[in-house]
């Protein structure tokens, strides 16, 4: 198992080097970059007799046959995309230590099939819409959603083709029917793990999430000469926006919300903003409170518009429920955490997963491995190479309970 960790931690560390900025980690929607991470990872599984394809959404899967066709398979990945500026290890471990996990049976047949997915997209960079890749295998990877454009107007159907695949053939990349369980392995991308000294962990719920574009609209003048009385300043309604949407996350128990993105037209110091555009993103366990703290700051994005002439307009991009892993899953996996002599800790995700995606159509469970200082979604992402032998020790017991 020594020896596979350090393949694991030095294919991750190898997969981060494919970016679409020099010097820095950043895979978005089937950049040129990914071709690399699909050659890597390729070439590793077809060593191990698997049989490797890129699916129509820009998947990449490999399949290890079991030993009986009608015991069916256990799909196991993660996504193979990140933010700008990424660390090593969100989504990469997951499809990694898959991949190990098969390399650990070293030619054993099992009697159900493994398939490995490294998802195209999960984290909504480039499209604004996150978990691309995963939607394609239950079906939701739609017309509409490919005619999406990204900020060079260039659609996701697009996309599919730049990168050399054919959107024609999106219904061959469902999932196979005969799917009985998705396993995902992710960094916990908080400090929980870290605070109670556990290595490991099993998501046993994962918290839903809105994202969504606002635009205030008022009108461009003269930075010195219009009187403030007279302004309609569309930036200045954003900033006391974001103010609100701060103070609304922090007045109400796990709820969290975010702007992460602010953009302010013309964009120059003497002129006044005619147009101020926001990407917000809430959080919470609960899709009531989260909902309805979506509902009010809407509410009272147009109460600011309304009080100071201006335009506002909303679009949104995702309103993704929460989800449950599957009990018997968690069952199974607390188990094989608790065999490798972690307590098996259940915890709720607050990120976004590929799982929550799939859960929709199979029975799916995630392990959470600690992620030191809690850091995640930046270059100085890490994780310790003990805990990924016992993610690996884990994975292996979990593989054989079935
Ligand atoms: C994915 O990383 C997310 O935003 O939760
Ligand atoms: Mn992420
Ligand atoms: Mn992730």
């Amino acid at each position: 198992m020594e020896h596979l960790r350090d393949k694991v931690l030095a294919c991750c560390r190898q997969i981060a080097q494919f970016s679409r900025s020099p010097g820095e980690t950043t895979r978005t929607f089937l950049c040129e970059a990914m071709h690399d991470c699909h050659q890597v990872l390729c070439g590793w599984m077809q060593s191990l007799g698997m049989e490797v394809s890129v699916d129509a959404a820009g998947n990449l899967r490999g399949l290890y046959p079991g030993s009986d066709p009608t015991a069916g398979r256990l799909l196991i990945g993660s996504h193979l995309d990140t933010v700008p500026n990424a660390g090593a290890y969100d989504g990469v471990l997951g499809v990694v230590l898959g991949v190990a996990l098969v390399e650990s049976l070293v030619g054993k047949r099992l009697r159900f099939a493994i398939e490995i997915a490294g998802f195209s997209e999960e984290e909504g960079v480039r499209f604004g819409v996150p978990f691309l890749g995963s939607r394609a295998l239950i079906g939701r990877l739609d017309e509409q959603l490919l005619a999406t454009e990204d900020a060079a107007a260039v659609s996701i159907e697009s996309a599919i083709r730049q990168f050399g695949l054919d959107p024609a053939l999106l219904p061959a990349a469902a999932l196979d029917p005969y799917t009985f369980a998705y396993l995902e392995f992710h960094i916990e991308q908080g400090p929980v793990l870290e605070s109670i000294k556990e290595p490991l962990g099993v998501v046993e719920s994962i918290a839903g999430q809105t994202r969504l574009t606002v635009q205030f609209t008022g009108k461009a003048a003269h930075a010195g000469t219009t009187p403030m009385s007279l302004r309609r300043d569309a930036l200045a309604a954003a900033a006391r926006w974001i103010a609100q949407v701060e103070d609304k996350a922090r007045s109400s128990p796990g709820l969290v919300g975010t702007v992460g993105r602010l953009e302010a037209k013309p964009g120059v110091s003497n002129v006044i903003p005619s147009q101020a555009t926001a990407a917000l993103d809430v959080r919470h366990a609960s899709d009531e409170i989260r909902t309805r703290a979506v509902d009010n700051l809407i509410s009272a994005g147009n109460d600011l518009a309304r009080e100071r002439g201006l335009g506002f307009r909303v679009i949104q991009q995702l309103d993704q429920q929460s989800i449950e892993m599957q009990p018997a899953l968690v069952s199974a996996a607390t188990r094989a955490l608790q065999k490798v002599g972690c307590r098996g800790h259940r915890m709720t995700s607050g990120a976004g997963h590929d799982a929550m995606i799939l859960a929709e159509k199979v029975p799916s469970v995630m392990i959470f491995v600690r992620s030191p200082g809690g850091i995640s979604h930046h270059p100085e992402e890490t994780v310790l190479p003990g805990d990924v032998q016992l993610a690996l020790a884990a994975g292996l017991h979990f593989l054989n309970g079935f």
